[in-house]
């Protein structure tokens, strides 16, 4: 099953940990722009240096950064057999743009709380490898070496949600409008939300 997806919600509202798991399931790979933008900023590039200031502050990249880099990393290989979006788009333009270049069969926005949404930032850790804990909801084992990303303080943790929530509206109106938007609710335990990610992809499946 050739499936390209978009799994949406506020910061902290599980993209990344399901789009891993979603990741392996379907063997498609995960496109996180704050991914790659943070890989960036660790190699000391151009662009990831002009990234940091914006990250750091939690404002968006200007679009025409974020399209250059989608458009790059959609012509790659692993992308043939489908693939799955993590934090884009962000904003009406960029899924404007995205609609030109791709076709999306799906997108799930995870809904959560705010006073979740804070917990989980505040109290997210992740290991080299890139796995996700959380000292609250599932701490990392003894022994394992954690980060705290630097956008993840609480000043910044609430502009990166007020922005979420001005740009939202929009792309959800877009992808309802095409009749590929689904909402679930993104506060339930990991494995319960997984299931209900995994039963949208069925009926997907099934057309
Ligand atoms: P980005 O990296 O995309 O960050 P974000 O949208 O703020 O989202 P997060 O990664 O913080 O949250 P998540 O939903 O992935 O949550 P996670 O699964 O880790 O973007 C960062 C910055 O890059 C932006 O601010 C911007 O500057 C720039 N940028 C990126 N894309 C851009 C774009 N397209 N345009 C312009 N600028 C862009 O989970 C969070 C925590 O909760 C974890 O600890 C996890 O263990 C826990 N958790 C998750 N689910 C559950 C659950 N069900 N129960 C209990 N705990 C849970
Ligand atoms: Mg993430």
């Amino acid at each position: 099953m050739i499936v390209n997806l978009i799994l949406m919600g506020a910061p902290g509202a599980g993209k990344g940990t399901h789009a891993k798991d979603i990741s392996r399931q379907f063997n498609i790979p995960h496109i996180s722009t704050g991914d790659i933008l943070r890989e960036e900023v660790s190699k000391g590039t151009e662009l990831g240096k002009t990234a940091k200031s914006y990250m750091d502050a939690g404002k968006l990249l200007p679009d025409d950064i974020i399209i250059k880099i989608i458009k790059g990393r959609l012509q790659k290989d692993d992308c043939k057999s489908g693939y799955l979006f993590d934090g884009f788009p962000r904003t009406l333009v960029q899924a404007e743009k995205l609609d030109i270049i791709s076709s999306i069969e799906s997108v799930i926005y995870l809904k959560c709380n705010d006073d979740i949404l804070i917990k989980r930032l505040t109290g997210r850790r992740i290991a080299d490898d890139g796995k996700i804990y959380n000292i609250y909801f599932d701490p990392p084992p003894e022994g394992i070496k954690t980060y705290q990303r630097d956008d993840d303080n609480e000043e910044t943790i609430r502009e990166r949600l007020k922005i979420f929530y001005s740009t939202f509206i929009p792309i959800m109106d877009f992808y309802k409008k095409l009749n590929i938007f689904q909402e679930i609710r993104g506060d339930d335990e990991r494995a319960v939300v997984y299931e209900k990610i995994l039963s949208i992809l069925e009926d997907l499946k099934k057309g």
